[in-house]
């Protein structure tokens, strides 16, 4: 069974960090992406980031599909690269990381991105509009970006009081995290 990862709240130090390129396929990581979806969908986001949920590394996941429909259509991208962009495209956003914050965002409209799939193997995606967006959304947090950088002064200003309480949760929620590992470290059996 896969297990629900804590998602990292705007705020948080990984989530301005540019990520490292996987070098390997192994067992943790594959096991990562299983965590990854689960969370994804668990918290009905359409995409989340590896250091979304604590891991600085270059994987993301989506499924633009499963907001159209029922049925489940997971894309993982490891080590993504943008081949080609073009166009521009607006469109409201939403991060698992900055929750109640809603903004439009302007974006390329259309994505070319090459990545390698959980079987090592080189893919290429295309994109376009709302498709492209969740790509390049995903993507900036690779580089260490979120939805937020991208905000013109006013917008931001306008989300100042929300943001400021989702980074004092951030910081709240690391120092609870810096206590349990003073803790006996044996009790870590749900890993
Ligand atoms: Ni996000």
């Amino acid at each position: 069974m896969p297990n629900l990862l804590e998602v990292k709240l705007y705020g948080s130090e990984i989530l301005n960090k540019v990520a490292e390129p996987v070098t390997e396929l192994t067992t943790e990581l594959k096991e990562l992406v299983a965590d990854m979806l689960h969370t994804m969908y668990f918290t009905e986001g359409v995409g989340i980031a590896a250091p979304q949920v604590g891991v600085s590394s270059r994987i993301f996941v989506c499924d633009y599909e499963y907001t159209k429909s029922e049925k489940k259509k997971p894309l993982v991208l490891i080590n993504p690269e943008i081949l080609e962009y073009e166009g521009e495209y607006h469109l409201d956003e939403g991060c698992l990381s900055v929750p109640g914050v809603f903004e439009e965002i302007t974006r390329f409209q259309r994505i070319v991105i090459r990545y390698r799939d959980l079987k090592w193997k080189e893919k290429i995606v295309e994109a376009t509009d709302a498709f492209a967006v969740i790509l390049q959304h995903e993507y900036d947090h690779l580089d260490g970006k979120t939805f937020v950088d991208k905000l013109n002064p006013i917008r931001k200003m306008a989300n100042a009081i929300k943001l400021k309480r989702i980074a004092n949760r951030a910081a709240q929620m690391s120092n609870e995290l810096l206590c349990k590992e003073d803790e006996s470290p044996q009790d870590n059996s749900s890993k």
